[in-house]
């Protein structure tokens, strides 16, 4: 198969991952035979540097001709001072809008192989980590209006009918897929809007009646994440609960660096990258762990390309990479041999084989 992929490098580590991750793939099409073609997309801060725009119109257009598009990060402190509505984030908003990609999926997983690596007890990490959080990607606080008056600022959180009902479908059909328990969490103590997201989960309920639907307030959803995570199958959320409760949700499986995501809408041109940010601090170093994109690569290949073999192969890679005990200093833990980034790649490439 011939498919084009619009590559978005973007700011701080961005780069060093992505080309692990386009190495990756390169390889994989050759095993497959397959071929991929990739157009450089600017946005974020590098952006704001060549155009004066964190996504212009045509870089947009490129990702939404594309057959899907694979990020890195964007953001850092160079761009800090600039005024909101061009901030290089504000560029990934625009994005996932543009493609309209409502439906953000998270994976908490921990692999058996980083256990040590969790802050959490032994005997809670032991009980398995395993569950997805569905985040509303498009709506609600992130995408309402913004304003600063004189001395007060404010942010306005909106969400309709029709917004809801979407994203609990893919909640309740990604539980379906997997334990079939739903858990739609809110703050309906609080907020309409979310109570407006609690009367639509039950009423969809209605149509997936072998999904178990539970409703839990999110402070207490940050709480029990950490108490006892194996009570999670699937998290429906919406957009910012979904942005906090997935960066708790990585750091009890070790580290956010080994997260991947995925974004799709009503296409099979889905967004795909890790959920980490751009780690300035450490760009151009050579040590961040390219695993959260390389792994973001492979759910490009299961979700918008179906190609779940090919998939397969680079999530057996990582796992391969991770049994012989090489580890990028994020992970590092005692008996580990350390690697950089290119090296991380390299590696996984080698262990690339066609099942
Ligand atoms: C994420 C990030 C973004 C978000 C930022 C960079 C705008 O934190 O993907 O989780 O808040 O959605
Ligand atoms: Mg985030």
């Amino acid at each position: 198969m011939v498919k084009n992929i619009a590559v978005i490098r973007g700011d701080g580590i961005g780069p060093e991952i992505v080309d692990q991750a386009l190495k990756v793939l390169d390889k994989v099409a050759e095993l497959y035979g397959h071929t991929f073609n990739y157009t450089d997309v600017d946005m974020g801060g590098c952006a704001i540097d060549k155009y004066g725009d964190p996504l212009p119109e045509h870089e947009l257009k490129k990702c939404v001709e594309s057959d899907s598009v694979l990020l890195g990060a964007v953001g850092g402190n160079k761009w800090n001072d600039v005024p909101g509505h061009m901030r290089p984030e504000k560029g990934l908003l625009r994005l996932r809008a543009g493609m309209g990609v409502y439906s953000n999926n998270r994976p908490a997983k921990i692999w058996p192989q980083l256990s040590d690596a969790s802050p959490l007890k032994k005997e809670i990490v032991d009980k398995g980590i395993d569950f997805i959080i569905v985040r509303e990607l498009i709506g609600g606080i992130y995408f309402g209006e913004h304003k600063t008056e004189g001395d007060v600022a404010t942010d306005v959180l909106t969400y309709s009918e029709s917004e809801i009902e979407r994203i609990g479908r893919i909640g309740f059909e990604t539980a379906q897929k997997r334990n079939k328990k739903l858990c739609s969490v809110e703050k309906s103590n609080v907020l309409d809007s979310s109570r407006l997201w609690k009367k639509v989960m039950h009423r969809l309920a209605e149509e997936y009646p072998e999904v178990e639907l539970s409703d839990m307030l999110v402070d207490n959803c940050a709480m029990q994440i950490v108490k006892n995570p194996a009570q999670f199958d699937v998290i429906v959320t919406e957009n910012m609960f979904g942005d906090i409760l997935s960066d708790e949700a990585s750091m009890i499986t070790g580290s956010i660096g080994m997260i991947p995501s995925s974004s799709l809408g009503a296409t099979t041109c889905g967004l795909y990258e890790p959920i980490h940010g751009s780690a300035p601090d450490i760009a151009g170093m050579d040590v961040a762990n390219p695993i959260g994109t390389i792994l973001s690569a492979a759910m490009m290949l299961r979700f918008s390309f179906d190609m779940p073999c090919e998939a397969d192969t680079i999530e057996n890679a990582v796992s391969a990479y991770l049994d012989a005990g090489y580890r990028t200093a994020d992970i590092m833990s005692e008996g580990g041999t350390l690697v950089g980034c290119r090296q991380c790649g390299e590696l996984i490439i080698q262990n690339l084989r066609k099942g």
